[in-house]
């Protein structure tokens, strides 16, 4: 015997002598008794929208009629938990008796909504999020949903894409302190799941961030060391925090749909990072690769099978084609097998064969969701969630100062929420009105429509609705005219100190199949500004957002910019605070601001170019540049204002040598040169010099938030190891490269001071 025969039969004899756990024997006694049909239908996942009412189970109910022949995995879309309490009666009595996993689209909070995920990324504080999911499973599990459809850690270069704002940025290092923020918060840190965890789901597996030209669902153009450089790593830190499950994407990549790609799922995803959980195709993603053109509905469901994707979400592929598939040889009973137990897994895992209504439990439901403790938390968390762009002094306003409140997010509920709040109190969510008007004396006017073109507002405000409610009938939009309600809004500002401007994007303009070609704010909003200025009053603009915007103009005009995003249920009452100083803003872009949308895709960690242009410089021929626009950003990756000024020192190193298996501290002296306290975001870059392959002018690698009160300086130090300085070559090793490392710390990828760190 060689040595490879004698490893793998040492393999295999390890394997047959290694007891089976008390899952596996299960499962196997369960397969065991199911037949074909059953199995496949555990790999089949429903919208709740299958049923014809959202109270009840009807007997007409399309998903009814497919619980009843035993042909459903698992229904999502539902937070209603006597509809899931009478499916899941429904499931036990049929076919095998297979409890149900119920899945929800739980993305920033469930029923108390936080800061959407771009916002609460620039807390750069994973704490906060772990803390924001660990609320939103608690709130989930007690309304019977077991399986949450986050965390979505796409990275997006291009704030076209509408998704943007659903992800942590642009950032694949800060992308993964977070991925595993979110894995941590909704399933725990241990691999049991209480009855108030839940099972995570990464989305979108993978790229779907790179959609070509930020239109949505657009293939996906990126070379495999790109794509593992700069794009994979929060797909990589959620499955060593132990993340359950994962979403393929609706993109292509290297020709291949996402959906069948054996490299993401098999090769990456489960031989190299070890992920044992099971993977949904999004929604309809199985019968889209027919658009893609594959093949048809039989052979395209066959292959994404074979690639490991084990259950299809919506697209009827699994449930209708597979059983003919296996008939006719083109997949095995292996394969079926395979996908299957996967998901008997999660569901043993989840308690669900010894208690299928473990999460189904009213007086939970009643006692433990959208509580004042958890509004209170989404006031909280929203604090460390808006990025102050620009302030000529004119913030913090005074609490007795006469305020304008102005414009048509000024009182929009919905525009504090925020997309992908399905199951939230959307409605009741604190206006910026409200949250000022409770504490100042304040005034309103809406000021402006959303567009001047009424078809395109129509479109833009309702398309949702019409999209999925039958027979929605939109309110007419443009009832007042555009003059009048400038002519109001500038009658109020005439008579206040200072004017507060709530402009931006309500929450349909940005999420999914919400892309733009134009990011600027819009006509009527530009136009509702310029009245407002004209005035001489301060005006102070409160930017919701879903993405960066091009902000050039108000850049110039505005005497203070402060970014709230879609800042969640207690929106209205969270920025109040920071407008009143009585919390310093200390949030931070994790993507940067592009000056035109011409610029994009803009981002802080590129390549240098063989000519490259220093960023503020005009044009020049025969160099990397444009001739109408600097390089620059408006705003940079990593950028945020507060109200106290921070001064950092030099930055210094232990050793300026390390070995490859040792470490360096690198270090730097921050203080608060203001008189008020404050928390700064401190953040690492570093660039290696010379490399086998190019490298980005920066890496973030490192970032603390520290609080430091007024006058006072705090030491921060990083750590860092080969670890830190590696990177995937051409041949998608992972290796650090001895060589020259600038070592950069500063209060942005803009901002930053460096040394000089030699590996070897
Ligand atoms: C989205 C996913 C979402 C799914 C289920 C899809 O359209 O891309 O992010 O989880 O729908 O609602």
């Amino acid at each position: 015997m060689n040595i490879k025969t004698i490893t793998i039969a040492a393999v295999l004899f390890a394997t047959a002598c290694t007891p089976k756990s008390g899952m596996d024997k299960y499962i196997d006694d369960l397969m065991s008794r199911m037949t074909l049909e059953q199995k496949i239908g555990q790999l089949n996942l429903h919208s709740a929208p299958g049923f014809i009412s959202a109270e009840r189970v009807t007997e007409e109910d399309e998903n009814a009629k497919l619980l009843r022949q035993g042909l459903l995995g698992g229904i999502y879309g539902s937070g209603n938990p006597e509809l899931l309490r009478q499916c899941q009666e429904i499931a036990l009595e049929s076919g095998a008796g297979i409890p149900l996993i119920f899945g929800m689209d739980v993305i920033h909070g469930h029923e108390t909504v936080f800061p959407v995920p771009l916002a609460l990324s620039t807390s750069w504080n994973p704490s906060l999020v772990e803390r924001m999911a660990r609320i939103s499973a608690k709130e989930a599990a007690a309304t019977g949903i077991n399986w949450v459809f986050s965390p979505m850690v796409d990275i997006c270069r291009d704030a076209r894409w509408g998704r943007i704002v659903e992800g942590g940025g642009e950032d694949p290092y800060l992308g993964g302190e977070l991925a595993k923020a979110y894995i941590y918060g909704y399933q725990g840190h241990d691999t049991n799941y209480d009855t108030d965890e839940v099972l995570a789901c990464v989305k979108h597996y993978a790229l779907y961030g790179g959609a070509l030209a930020g239109r949505d669902y657009n293939s996906v153009f990126l070379s495999r060391q790109e794509a593992m450089n700069g794009y994979m790593a929060p797909y990589k830190a959620a499955a060593e925090a132990g993340a359950a499950s994962y979403m393929s994407s609706f993109n292509e990549f290297e020709g291949i749909p996402a959906s069948m790609n054996r490299w993401l799922m098999q090769d990456v995803l489960r031989d190299s990072w070890g992920f044992d959980g099971f993977i949904v195709s999004d929604a309809t993603a199985i019968a889209e690769e027919v658009n893609h053109g594959i093949g048809d509905l039989q052979e395209v469901s066959a292959l994404s099978l074979q690639a490991g994707l084990d259950m299809d979400m919506n697209s009827d592929g699994y449930i209708g084609t597979l059983k003919k598939s296996l008939e006719e040889g083109s997949i095995s009973e292996a394969d079926i097998n395979r996908a299957c137990r996967r998901i008997l897994e999660a569901k043993w895992k989840l308690g669900l064969f010894e208690d299928p209504f473990r999460y189904l439990d009213d007086a939970r439901h009643a006692s433990s969701v959208y509580t004042d403790e958890n509004r209170a938390a989404a006031r909280e968390i929203a604090h460390e969630c808006q990025v102050l762009l620009k302030n000529n002094g004119v913030l913090p306003l005074s609490k007795d100062a006469r305020i304008a409140v102005v414009g048509p997010l000024a009182q929009d509920p919905m525009a504090m929420t925020g997309t992908w709040a399905m199951s939230s109190h959307a409605r009741e969510s604190v206006t910026l009105w409200q949250g000022i008007s409770e504490v100042a004396k304040a005034s309103y006017a809406e000021g402006s429509w959303l567009y001047k073109d009424a078809a395109l507002e129509d479109a833009v405000r309702y398309g949702l609705y019409k999209a999925f409610v039958p027979g929605f009938q939109a309110p007419p939009v443009h009832i007042t005219p555009q003059s009048a309600l400038i002519a109001e809004a500038v009658a109020k500002a005439r008579q206040a100190d200072v004017v507060v401007a709530c402009v931006g994007e309500i929450p349909n303009m940005n999420g999914e199949g919400a892309s733009r070609t134009d990011i600027g704010l819009s006509d009527a909003q530009k136009e509702l500004l310029a009245a407002l200025k004209a005035t001489g009053k301060p005006v102070v603009m409160v930017l919701v957002t879903g993405r960066p915007l091009t902000l050039v103009e108000e850049d110039a005009r505005m005497d203070a910019i402060l970014n709230v995003w879609s800042p969640g249920s207690e929106g209205g009452r969270a920025v109040a605070d920071v407008l009143f100083g009585d919390v310093n803003p200390s949030a931070k872009l994790t993507t940067t601001f592009p000056r035109s949308v011409g610029q994009l895709p803009l981002y802080y960690n590129h390549k240098n170019t063989g000519r490259p242009h220093p960023d503020d410089a005009p044009y020049k021929k025969f160099v990397s540049c444009y001739i109408d626009e600097i390089n620059a950003p408006l705003y940079p990756f990593g950028y945020g204002l507060s109200y106290t000024t921070f001064e950092y020192g030099p930055v210094t190193l232990s050793s300026a040598e390390m070995p490859l298996d040792g470490s360096v501290t690198a270090s730097v002296t921050v203080t608060n040169t203001g008189d008020r306290d404050g928390d700064e975001i401190v953040q690492l870059y570093i660039h290696d010099v010379y490399a086998t392959s190019t490298r980005p002018v920066k890496e973030l690698k490192g970032f603390q938030k520290v609080h430091i009160a007024a006058g006072q300086s705090v030491q921060v130090d990083f750590t860092l190891t080969a670890e830190d300085l590696s990177f995937y070559n051409h041949d998608l090793e992972w290796v650090c490269e001895p060589g020259d490392f600038e070592i950069m710390i500063g209060s942005s990828s803009r901002d930053v001071q460096g040394t000089m760190l030699r590996v070897q």
